[in-house]
């Protein structure tokens, strides 16, 4: 099993910077450049070699399965989460059920997929956070038995707050509801397996903690699930032959890639691969408790030193990514990144994440570089 200095060793930036900032990129890995210089190649070598790149594009899809406990024909590979947001509402119907739950800690591009069905019927209501936090009660309180979709984070983007996932989708279920989860924020980090979960769909992109690049997401779509509508956004990735090439034949498969569109960024398959690969080597229960001790440990260091933080202080309650309060964010990451260390501002805070390759020395530099800061603004 690797451990997490092994696993740093594969990141050449660390070298002479601090990478925070897997909830935004995922650190640069020695295979992610060599997938990308391979993808260059086989157009080098082979001119227009589809052959291999449906193989790659079926590599990233089964590796993606296998993360999640799922099966590879239960995996749509989509262009972005908000695109996967919108194959899952685009068909349900919203006649006699209209409700569509979701929190204000969801992120906007989600969201505003949830808000863009009102024209087609959709009520959309929103569980807002109390001090940063959402319980299942906050989400039971609003879905009720007109519910039709339940929308929730694993991990919150604003503020690192890890959703009790597994008890709101329990809790949808039993009001009848579909349930979608945005692991975006989580996923590479936080262990998942759809089947405990029980969502109807999940989503998650590349290029955070699953270490890959934009333009490459993953929708998984529960085995048996039945759209009220076909999918209206298609392509000939969408067919059940895709190299039939009829243009009548408008043919849906039963499984999950009824959702795809049209050609895939084969680029970021590459990419997805590279990612994904590397996380098959560890233990994700592992890399939840490293991840975990160090989000921990970052946050009483920064509570000593006076800050205030909107990440959940329980261990449980919190995912990979500390979230400290600022007056302007923006001005202290850009002075971090003078010191190359790697943040991401949003909104009021300042976002230091972490991943299996993070270590106690990235702590120190951040928590020393803040000081200074505080110190000379
Ligand atoms: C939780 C979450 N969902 C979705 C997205 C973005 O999705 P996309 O740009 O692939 O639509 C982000 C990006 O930061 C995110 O944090």
């Amino acid at each position: 099993m690797t451990d997490p200095a092994a696993f740093r060793t594969h990141f050449p930036a660390f070298a002479d910077s601090v990478h925070l900032a897997s909830c935004s990129q995922g650190a640069l890995s020695d295979a992610l450049t060599a997938e990308l210089f391979e993808f260059q190649h086989t157009i080098r070598e082979h001119g227009a070699p589809w052959d291999r790149w449906m193989v790659k594009i079926a590599e990233a899809r089964a590796l993606f399965a296998r993360l999640i406990g799922a099966g590879e024909d239960d995996i749509a590979v989509v262009p972005s989460a908000s695109e996967g947001a919108y194959q899952v509402a685009s068909t349900q119907v919203w006649d006699e059920r209209p409700g569509l739950v979701t929190t204000d800690l969801e992120f906007p591009s989600i969201a505003h997929n949830w808000l863009a069905q009102q024209g087609r019927g959709a009520e959309v209501r929103f569980v807002a956070h109390h001090d940063g936090l959402v319980d299942a009660e906050d989400y039971l309180a609003v879905i009720g038995p007109d519910t039709q979709l339940v929308s929730v984070p694993l991990v919150s983007y604003a503020n690192g707050l890890r959703f009790p996932a597994r008890e709101i989708v329990k809790l949808a279920k039993e009001n009848g509801a579909r349930t979608f989860v945005d692991a975006y924020q989580g996923l590479g980090v936080e262990p998942v397996d759809v089947t405990e979960l029980g969502c109807d769909y999940l989503v998650s992109g590349s290029l955070k903690y699953l270490l890959g690049i934009s333009g490459i997401a993953f929708l998984y779509v529960r085995p048996g699930l039945r759209d009220a509508v076909s999918p209206p956004l298609t392509g000939w990735f969408g067919r059940t032959n895709p190299f039939e090439f009829d243009p009548r034949n408008l043919e849906y498969p039963e499984h999950a890639r009824r959702f795809e569109s049209g050609t895939p960024s084969v680029p970021s398959a590459y990419g997805a691969v590279a990612g994904l690969t590397l996380l098959h080597r560890l233990d994700a229960h592992r890399v939840r408790e490293h991840v975990e001790g160090l989000t921990g440990q970052l946050q009483q260091r920064l509570l000593e030193a006076g800050e205030r933080l909107w990440s959940p202080l329980e261990d449980v309650r919190r995912g990979p990514l500390v979230a400290m309060f600022d007056r302007d964010p923006d001005a202290l990451a850009a002075f971090l990144a003078e010191r190359r260390i790697v943040c991401s501002a949003r909104g009021d805070v300042l976002r230091m994440s972490f991943h299996y390759y993070n270590e106690d020395s990235d702590l120190d530099a951040v928590v020393r570089a803040i000081a200074e800061y505080r110190a000379s603004h």
